[in-house]
C-alpha cells in the first residue's frame, strides 16, 4: 500500500520539476523558512507579542494555507522550506536521528509535491554518522529533487547529550564530497545549546539573552569558524555554505579575527587561507531576521551582493515586515542589484532553472 502511494508522489515531484525561473521577474526567493512535523513535538522557538505557542506551532506544520496566501500577498514565488531547530540536531541517539531525518525528509517531499513552483526542501540530516548524511542527502537530491541541506549547529550526541559533534573534523570530509559532488549548498542554522551550556552561559544571570537575541549568532559563528579554521574549505574548494542572519556576525570582525589568527599559523592551525577570503569563495548569506538597511550596504562592500540573498525566517519574522524593508531599498539598491538580492542569485545557486 504504502510503495505504489509514494512512488506515484516521487513521479509527481520529478514531473513538476522544470521549473521557469528567469531574472526578468519580479518576485523574491526566501530560504531560511521553517516547517515542523507533528512528531517532532511543539517548537522551542518564541512567539511574536501577541501570538500564542499554539499558532506559531500552527505557523509552523501549514504549507499550504496561511503560508502560500502570504507568500502571494508580499510577492514571494518561491519558498524553500527546512525543518525547524533544532531538528535532528537534537536527537542524541543515532538510530533514532537517522530514522526521523527519513521521516522528516519523506513528509516535506510529499507535501510540496503537488506545487513544486512554489515550495522546494532543504534537507534534514543526523550528523552522528558522515556516510549515513551523505547518503541521505543523496537520497533526497537525487530521488526528491531537494535544493541541498539545511543542518542546525552541533549534533548533540552521547547518553547524557555531552558529545558534540563539529563538522570541521576530518571525519567529515565523507559528507563535504558527497556535498561537493551534488554541488548543493548546505544551509548552517543555529540552535538552541543544551541545558549544560545553556545554564552555564545564559540561565544563570541573563535567561532572556538565549535564542536568537545573542546565543544563536555566538554559538553558530564558532562551527562556521570552525569550518573555516580546520582548513574544510582548502579540501573542498566548491564547497558552497550558507549562513543566516546576515552573517551571524562575523563579516564586522574580519579585520580582527584574521589579525588574531595569523598569530595560530605557526602553532599548528591548519588553515591555508584567511577567513576573509573564504567568504568571497565559499560563503553566503542571507538577510533572515535581519533587515538592516546600513548593515547590508556595510556588507554589500565587504563581500558584494553577489554573495547575499533575502530571506525572512518565517514564521519567526513578520513576512510583512520583510517585504516593506525589501521594497524599500528601491532607492538604495540598483534595479539590477535589487533584482538580484530578491531571487537573482538564489536562482543560480540554488541552480532552479537547470
Ligand atoms: C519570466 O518569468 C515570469 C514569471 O515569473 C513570466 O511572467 C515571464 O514571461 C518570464 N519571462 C521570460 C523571458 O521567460
Ligand atoms: C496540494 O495539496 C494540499 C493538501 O492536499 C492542498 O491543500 C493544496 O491545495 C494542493 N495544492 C495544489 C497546487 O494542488
Ligand atoms: C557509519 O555508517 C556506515 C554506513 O551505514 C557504517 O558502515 C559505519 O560503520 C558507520 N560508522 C560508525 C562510526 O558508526
Ligand atoms: C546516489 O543516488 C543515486 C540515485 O538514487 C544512486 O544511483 C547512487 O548510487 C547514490 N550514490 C551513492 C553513493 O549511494
Ligand atoms: C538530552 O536532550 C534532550 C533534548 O534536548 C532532552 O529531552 C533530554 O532530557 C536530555 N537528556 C539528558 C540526560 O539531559
Ligand atoms: C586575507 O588574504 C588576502 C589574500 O588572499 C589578503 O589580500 C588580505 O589582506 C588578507 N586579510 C587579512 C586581514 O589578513
Amino acid at each position: 500500500m504504502f510503495l505504489p502511494i509514494f512512488s506515484f508522489l516521487l513521479s509527481l515531484v520529478v514531473a513538476c520539476d522544470a521549473r521557469v525561473w528567469n531574472d526578468t521577474g519580479v518576485g523574491t526567493i526566501v530560504l531560511e523558512e521553517a516547517w515542523a512535523i507533528s512528531d517532532l513535538g511543539p517548537s522551542s522557538g518564541v512567539p511574536f507579542v501577541g501570538e500564542t505557542r499554539a499558532q506559531l506551532q500552527a505557523n509552523l506544520i501549514d504549507v499550504h494555507n496561511q503560508r502560500l496566501q502570504q507568500m502571494d500577498e508580499n510577492g514571494i514565488d518561491f519558498m524553500v522550506l527546512s525543518c525547524t531547530s533544532s531538528c535532528i540536531q537534537g536527537i542524541s541517539d543515532p538510530q533514532a536521528a537517522a530514522a526521523m531525518a527519513i521521516n522528516v525528509n519523506n513528509q516535506m517531499a510529499s507535501q510540496i509535491a503537488n506545487n513544486t513552483m512554489r515550495f522546494g526542501g532543504f534537507a534534514s540530516l543526523s550528523m552522528h554518522n558522515a556516510t549515513e548524511a551523505a547518503l541521505e542527502l543523496n537520497r533526497t537530491v537525487r530521488e526528491f529533487g531537494f535544493l541541498g541541506a539545511l543542518i542546525n549547529d552541533y549534533q548533540q550526541s552521547g547518553p547524557d547529550n555531552m558529545t558534540l559533534l563539529y563538522y570541521d573534523q576530518p571525519q567529515y570530509d565523507v559528507f563535504w564530497q558527497m556535498v561537493t559532488d551534488l554541488d548543493v549548498p548546505i544551509y548552517f542554522h543555529p540552535r538552541i545549546n543544551i541545558d549544560l551550556i545553556s545554564n552555564l552561559l545564559y540561565s544563570s544571570h541573563a535567561p532572556w539573552l538565549k535564542g536568537a537575541a545573542q546565543e544563536f549568532s555566538a554559538t553558530l559563528s564558532t562551527h562556521i569558524l570552525g569550518l573555516c579554521t580546520n582548513g574544510v574549505f582548502d579540501r573542498f574548494p566548491n564547497l558552497k555554505i550558507i549562513v543566516g542572519h546576515l552573517g551571524e556576525r562575523i563579516p564586522s570582525d574580519f579585520v580582527r579575527v584574521d589579525y588574531q589568527l595569523q598569530r595560530q599559523v605557526p602553532l599548528g592551525m591548519p588553515m591555508l587561507r584567511n577567513v576573509t577570503d573564504y567568504w568571497h569563495t565559499n560563503i553566503y548569506e542571507t538577510t533572515s531576521g535581519n533587515f538592516a538597511t546600513e548593515l547590508l550596504q556595510f556588507h554589500k562592500e565587504q563581500l558584494g551582493l553577489d554573495r547575499i540573498l533575502y530571506s525572512i525566517d518565517y514564521p519567526f519574522v513578520d513576512i510583512a515586515d520583510g517585504t516593506r524593508w525589501i521594497e524599500g531599498l528601491t532607492g538604495v539598491l540598483t534595479r539590477e542589484e535589487l533584482l538580484a538580492l530578491k531571487r537573482g542569485t538564489a536562482i543560480k545557486l540554488l541552480k532552479l532553472n537547470d
